[in-house]
């Protein structure tokens, strides 16, 4: 029985670590940044550091997640939230998108923060800096409010 079982592991063992050589997709820091969120006037001081904390992993071109997400296979799941994640919103290409898309995507925020379900659960689960909390929600609702009211000026 117990010899069973250590084979099991054994060969659990071998498969975690074969999997590891599976490139995970995970994109490469992009460092030059020019249209980021991060040069723009619209945001500043602490909501822009929250922003980097809890969405920049999956909506930018700046991946700076601990190793322990480096490790397939959640690190193929993290591929993909940042492909799919970037396709609807990108931080870095922020300065890039018209009015018209830059307000669209502060209602999307409103509607995704408010509502809880960014940054995503699974993600909370492993990275538990980039959760929100009440004041947090709150200070970021209320930016999405003013920059989109600043963008109509
Ligand atoms: C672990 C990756 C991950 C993190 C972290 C994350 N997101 Fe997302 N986000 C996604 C994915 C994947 C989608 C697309 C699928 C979906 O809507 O579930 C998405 C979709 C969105 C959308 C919808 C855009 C549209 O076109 O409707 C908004 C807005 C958004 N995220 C905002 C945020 C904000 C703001 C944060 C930080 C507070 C954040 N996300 C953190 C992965 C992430």
């Amino acid at each position: 029985m117990m010899k069973a079982v250590k084979k099991i592991l054994i060969a659990l063992a071998v498969v975690f670590i074969a999997i590891q050589f599976i490139p995970s997709g995970i994109p490469e820091n992009i460092p030059e940044d020019k249209n980021s969120i991060a040069n723009s006037s619209l945001a500043a001081g602490p909501v822009l550091d929250q922003i980097n904390k809890s969405c920049f992993d999956c909506h930018s071109n700046q991946v700076k997640f601990p190793w322990y997400s480096r490790l397939a296979p959640s690190s193929w799941l993290l591929a993909i939230h940042i492909s799919e994640g970037k396709s609807h919103l990108n931080f870095s290409e922020w300065e890039a998108y018209s009015n018209r898309e830059k307000i669209g995507l502060l209602e999307a925020i409103k509607d995704e923060v408010g509502s809880g379900k960014m940054p995503l659960k699974s993600y909370v689960l492993i990275h538990r800096d980039a959760k929100l909390n009440s004041e947090e929600i709150s200070a970021l609702l209320k930016w999405a409010d003013e920059a989109s009211a600043r963008i109509l000026e």
